[in-house]
């Protein structure tokens, strides 16, 4: 039976390898090829009593030539080693990552989505403290790991906006906290926000900054943008994850004669944008439609004729183009799995 990855959805199913290296004695061991997908893991090992752990995502996709393109995997290597450093864990080389991410890509080729499905290889590269301890301190043995799986299209019936709810009694993260790493605990701690917007009909949820509550955060796991005129916006902040989606977007905006304002945004200027949208590796951009808050009862409405505004739309398809080879990857942000 052939497989309909239009609907596979994102999730995880098996593929044939995952990599694996351990920090023992000051030094990390060559990887090693498994096609287990268990651990044998120490009770006492502080990732499980004291969240040492931290993890990346980044994607695989098969162009119309064949080839397997990778996005941007040293900027999720750098990341990973900035999340390592906030919580003192041992940082993963860049070598080292470079070479599990290709090795885990090219052991699992045949799982790679093809070319005009929408699909890709998610690949989730893993950092955790396995070393036992009893007192809260840094484990001295870590875990490195990665493994792919295929997901399908983040919009199976076409990029079409949705709509999100501004969070308005729960944080994600703290000021001076860890918001802009990427470790487990902070979506230990947006679950139940999360769920209470899937229950009340919203995609997904808009974070305000948790000291003050009057600036944009993120949203949900992505970062926000919006268009005003001829400007992208997107909010600086200590506690938001730095995207690599984001980044990106912003060099293109830059690229198509755009002005990239990265500041403090209020959140009464949602009234003033043209066009609002979450970023991240999972949808590229998902489009906003609406944005309610519940403390004023205010409904900030974008895409008014049910499409995704122009703006968002180009973006979307460049970066899309570039991950999947239709454009020419002029920024360098491309690596082709030998
Ligand atoms: C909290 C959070 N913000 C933003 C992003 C988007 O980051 P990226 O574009 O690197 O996927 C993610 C996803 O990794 C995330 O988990």
């Amino acid at each position: 039976m052939s497989t309909d990855w239009k609907n596979i959805g994102f999730g995880y199913s098996k593929t044939d390898f995952n990599v694996r290296s351990t920090f023992k004695d000051g030094r990390w061991t060559e990887l090693e090829v498994t096609s287990s997908e268990y651990l044998t893991l120490h009770m006492a090992a502080t990732s499980l009593h004291y969240g040492q752990e931290a993890f990346e995502g980044l994607k695989a996709y098969m162009g119309k030539d064949g080839q397997i393109r990778v996005f941007r995997a040293d900027e999720n290597a750098k990341r990973m080693q900035s999340s390592a450093r906030g919580i003192k864990m041992a940082e993963v080389p860049s070598e080292l990552f470079h070479e599990a991410v290709m090795k885990a890509v090219s052991l699992n080729k045949k799982y790679v989505p093809p070319y005009g499905t929408g699909a890709a290889l998610y690949i989730r590269p893993l950092l955790f403290g396995s070393g036992p301890e009893v007192g809260v301190k840094p484990a001295k043995e870590y875990t490195f790991l990665v493994f792919v799986t295929p997901v399908g299209p983040y919009f199976k019936e076409g990029f079409k906006p949705g709509n999100i709810m501004i969070c308005r009694d729960f944080d994600r993260a703290a000021p001076m906290g860890t918001g802009n790493i990427k470790v487990g605990g902070n979506y230990a701690a947006s679950l139940l926000s999360l769920e209470k917007a899937h229950d009340l009909g919203y995609g997904t949820v808009l974070y305000l900054d948790s000291k003050e509550r009057k600036y944009i955060d993120e949203c949900g796991p992505a970062n926000f943008f919006a268009i005003k005129g001829n400007s992208y916006i997107t909010p600086e902040s200590a506690s938001i994850l730095p995207s690599i989606t984001n980044k990106s977007l912003q060099t293109l905006a830059e690229d198509m004669g755009m002005k990239v304002e990265k500041r403090h945004i209020l959140v009464e200027e949602l009234a003033e944008f043209d066009e609002a949208g979450a970023c991240g590796t999972a949808a590229v951009i998902s489009p906003i439609g609406k944005i309610m808050d519940p403390e004023t009862n205010t409904v900030y409405s974008y895409c008014k004729d049910g499409q995704p505004g122009p703006v968002s739309t180009r973006l979307y398809q460049r970066l899309v183009d570039i991950q999947y080879g239709d454009e020419p990857d002029k920024f360098g942000w491309i690596e082709i799995v030998k």
